[in-house]
């Protein structure tokens, strides 16, 4: 159980959030459920999910047969693209909490910026002004698709949950977001598994008695961005959390920065005029 250990930031908004917390894409059904209950045991408390992901449901089986308070568990949604515009993001919104069996959530991001996405905002900002999100944000925003949100909304957005890895190293990007204190959640970490042979990551891993996963997960922390790693496997679960008894230091993390090669897992699947 290494939830003691889990380090927390401060986002704009004066709400903690854990630095590292479990994502769930692709797990349905009965793995699901096994694998939350699993990343609940070894002391994740933030969990990520989207309608999108068909796995609400479990997810909140699973956190209320827990013995884990609410107070204690950070749980995020997100909103999908069909269900997209203002009156429908109440709606949307409503359907998450129902399924998920919370009356609130914790971060409600937008899951892709869609042609509604200002008017899906405006909603999120009044679910966010009345409680039932304690925190809104973002995900999949270039650094224009931000700066049209700050220039249109009340309130600006705690995280923009992007792929981010040494293999992606959005700098420009992440520079943006920290001007304006937003939150880098770093999604994919792990480079779904596709880069982990790579050598110069393997012999860092090597030096410091670490697997590549924990060093990819630690290059995230060290850049003080959120990592949600996403596994079925107990051994993986337990592995991916164990990141807290070492650091990495200024030579590794420019070796790790320098693998940047716009390796991107995940492309948008609508190929929009903007
Ligand atoms: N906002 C978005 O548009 C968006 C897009 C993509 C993902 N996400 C979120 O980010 C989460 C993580 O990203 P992801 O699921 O795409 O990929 P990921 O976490 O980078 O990689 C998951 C893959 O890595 C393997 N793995 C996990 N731990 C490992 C370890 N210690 N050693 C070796 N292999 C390991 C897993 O296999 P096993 O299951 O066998 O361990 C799985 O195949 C998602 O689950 C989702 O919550 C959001």
């Amino acid at each position: 159980m290494n939830s003691n250990r889990i380090l927390t930031y401060t986002l704009n908004n004066n709400i903690k959030i854990p630095s590292l917390g479990f994502g769930t894409w692709t797990l349905r059904g009965k793995v699901a459920i096994n694998a939350v209950k699993w990343a609940l045991q070894e002391g994740y408390r933030l969990i990520d999910t989207a309608s999108f992901y068909g796995n609400e449901a479990e997810i909140g089986k699973t956190i209320k047969e827990s013995s884990v308070p609410r107070e204690n568990l950070f749980i995020t949604t997100k909103i999908w693209d069909t269900e997209q515009g203002y009156d429908e993001t109440f709606k949307a919104f409503e359907r998450s909490l129902t399924k998920l069996q919370i009356d609130y959530v914790d971060l409600y991001l937008i899951h892709w910026p869609r042609e509604r996405r200002l008017e899906t905002w405006r909603a999120m900002e009044e679910l966010y002004e009345q409680g039932k999100a304690k925190s809104i944000g973002v995900s999949n925003f270039t650094q224009d698709h931000l700066k049209e949100l700050l220039a249109n909304a009340k309130i600006t957005p705690v995280i923009n949950q992007v792929e981010f890895t040494p293999f992606l190293y959005q700098k420009k990007l992440l520079d943006y977001c920290r001007k304006h204190r937003i939150k880098i959640e770093a999604y994919s970490p792990l480079t779904k598994g596709k880069k982990l042979n790579n050598p110069i990551l393997q012999e860092i891993s090597n030096r410091h008695n670490k697997t590549p996963a924990q060093i990819l997960i630690r290059w995230g922390l060290e850049h003080n961005i959120i990592e949600i790693p996403r596994s079925k496997n107990k051994g993986h679960i337990s592995e991916n959390i164990d990141v807290f008894d070492f650091s990495l230091k200024e030579d590794d993390m420019k070796r790790l920065d320098s693998l940047n090669e716009n390796f991107r897992n995940v492309e948008d699947i609508i190929f929009s005029s903007e």
